[in-house]
């Protein structure tokens, strides 16, 4: 990204600018010369705090071992209350505070739509899905534990205007967690679409839910479909190697079709060549975010004469500014976070612009594909700290 910002603003877009900056000033002028006032709160705000709370302080009810590396767990609100309703395919994001550091990680809701309205949340997370965060979580999370959790969050769901009626999923590892969901709001009858689910997975022995599963295909007359494919082992029953085109062929009948794709960054990179065979309009492929990248230097266009450096980071935030040393391997996010300084973020994948914040100088190295930022921020300099590496000494402006 350029020091120098180069923005052009023509006559016309200079007034739109001028309104713009006056447009509160003036509402707020109509609103308080009006007879009537406004109703407060309305019942849309209240809806939109039940389906959008800041936080949601939730208690651990129920620890379950899926396998030796994932647990599953069930999550309850403390105050007795409801937790926020979602669209099966949804996240939500965790925060742990350990010493003065704040972390937070995304993980999909593997409980379905209809338990939130019991009361329930369900996470489920591995081991090694993002080294750190899910290694402590799971040697320390357990029963009675309080957790605090993002509402729900992402655009990963079904959605009838948008996508085909039938879907084909295709996941690995732990990204089987939304089409778990999924699955189950179909089954509940809670969503009306035709999955096909591709899971990938090592051995046998790596396959998450097949239990789950197997009740839900028979709940469901024929709208599920699990076809389990084995990259290391050959099993009847099974398919073996990876997901390739031949195979979302073969199980895909119906035209057109919608992909919906959840997994790890090396299982993203092996489909998208494969599908970029099969002529698929681009609408009716949906990726879900693969959260932070792991290996900075593995992405396309990253200088890699920049790795293992480290850069002085100036960071202002609302009411102070500090110095830190930014590790160039690691977003600036977690930079902020090793230092103990909290920064807002829910996706960690650039994509929902809750961490986004005014780059005043530097350059840095944006991920591609972690790149979700408004036009117009792209102007005014503006970045996702997220999926933003340092290539230079630093200043940032937190936003408040
Ligand atoms: S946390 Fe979502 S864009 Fe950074």
């Amino acid at each position: 990204m350029d020091k120098k910002l180069n923005i052009k603003i023509k006559p016309i877009g200079l007034l739109d600018i001028i309104a713009f900056t006056k447009m509160v000033k003036k509402r707020t002028s109509i609103i308080n010369a009006a007879n009537t006032k406004p109703i407060s709160p309305s019942n849309v705000n209240i809806n939109a705090l039940l389906l959008h709370p800041k936080k949601q302080i939730m208690k651990i009810v129920e620890v379950i071992a899926e396998t030796p590396k994932v647990k599953t767990f069930v999550l309850k609100m403390v105050n007795d209350t409801l937790p926020a309703f979602f669209r099966a395919g949804q996240y939500v994001s965790l925060k742990l505070k350990i010493g003065d550091s704040i972390f937070t990680r995304p993980y999909s809701l593997s409980s379905s739509p209809n338990d939130s309205k019991r009361g329930v949340y369900t996470i489920t997370i591995k081991g090694a899905d993002d080294g750190f965060f899910s290694k402590w979580a799971l040697d320390n999370w357990k029963e009675g534990d309080i957790v605090e959790v993002s509402s729900p969050e992402g655009n990963f769901y079904y959605e009838p205007l948008r996508d085909s009626k039938f879907v084909t999923g295709i996941c690995g590892g732990s990204g089987v967690t939304p089409f778990l969901s999924m699955a189950k709001a179909i089954a509940e009858g809670n969503e009306d679409f035709n999955l096909t689910l591709l899971y990938g997975s090592c051995k046998e022995c790596d396959i998450l839910f097949k239990n789950e599963f197997d009740r839900l295909e028979k709940a469901a007359n024929g709208k599920i479909k699990v076809v389990y494919v084995l990259s290391d082992e050959k099993l009847a029953n099974y398919e073996n190697g990876f997901i390739t085109a031949d195979l979302i062929k073969k199980y895909s009948k119906n035209s057109p079709y919608s992909v919906f794709i959840c997994g790890p960054q090396v299982m993203y990179n092996f489909v998208s060549k494969e599908l970029s065979t099969l002529n698929i309009p681009h609408k009716y492929i949906r990726r879900e975010l693969f959260g932070e990248v792991k290996r900075i230097e593995m992405v396309n266009g990253y200088p890699v004469e920049h790795l293992n450096k480290f850069y002085q980071l100036k960071v202002n935030y609302f009411g102070g500014n500090t110095q830190i040393i930014a590790n160039s391997n690691d977003s600036i996010l977690v930079s902020l976070e090793k230092s103990g300084i909290k920064a807002p973020s829910k996706c960690r994948s650039g994509e929902c612009g809750f961490c986004r914040s005014k780059l005043v100088s530097g350059n840095v190295f944006i991920v591609p594909d972690g790149d979700g930022r408004r036009a117009a921020d792209k102007k005014l300099g503006f970045i996702h700290i997220c999926s933003s590496y340092p290539i230079s000494d630093l200043e940032i402006e937190l936003p408040k």
